[in-house]
């Protein structure tokens, strides 16, 4: 029997597909999401083909459109990722997720000694040493992060 030609996903009502996320990171995505749930509907392809990045995970979640916050956790873990925001099965809005120079209040500096991990209030804060892999650099105890370092706060 002949295959089909392509084996699409379904297309969602309302809601965001998170498309061109870096292959095999669907999951730390949808924990970033606080997915599953016990109610919202969620699609995941993971190693799907992709004409841009060779193989990618795509996310969709209905009826949901994302937080800002969320967006900027998504850019740590999959920094190619397309936010696509969909009403009524149309597309109303894309955008690309933006890794800044600095990165506040998100992660946990992994060194226990570290001024923000003191019971002083001092929020973290990060700033980007090298985007591909990530590496980041704590601000106030210069302890690196490395790209396992994040992956392990969002799994
Ligand atoms: N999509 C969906 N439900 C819809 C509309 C779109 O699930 N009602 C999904 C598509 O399957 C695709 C993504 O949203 O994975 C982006 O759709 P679209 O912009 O139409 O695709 P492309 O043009 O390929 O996107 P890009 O240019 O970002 O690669
Ligand atoms: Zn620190």
């Amino acid at each position: 029997m002949k295959a089909p030609k392509e084996l699409k996903v379904k297309p969602i009502r309302n809601g965001t597909v998170i498309d061109h996320i870096t292959a095999n990171k669907a999951l730390n995505v949808l924990k970033i999401l606080g997915l599953p749930s016990k109610e919202a509907a969620v699609t995941i392809a993971m190693n799907v083909k992709s004409s841009l990045m060779g193989k990618k995970d795509i996310v969709k979640v209905e009826g949901r459109e994302l937080e800002s916050r969320e967006v900027d956790k998504i850019a740590l873990i999959a920094p190619k990722a397309t936010i696509n925001i969909v009403r009524d099965y149309e597309i109303v809005g894309k955008s690309k997720v933006t890794l800044s120079n600095h990165v506040n209040g998100i992660l946990k500096c992994p060194n226990p000694n570290c001024i923000t991990n003191t019971n002083e209030p001092v929020t973290s804060k990060f700033s980007v040493m090298d985007m591909g892999p990530l590496m980041l650099r704590c601000y106030y105890c210069e302890r690196i992060m490395s790209n396992q370092d994040i992956e392990k706060q969002f799994k």
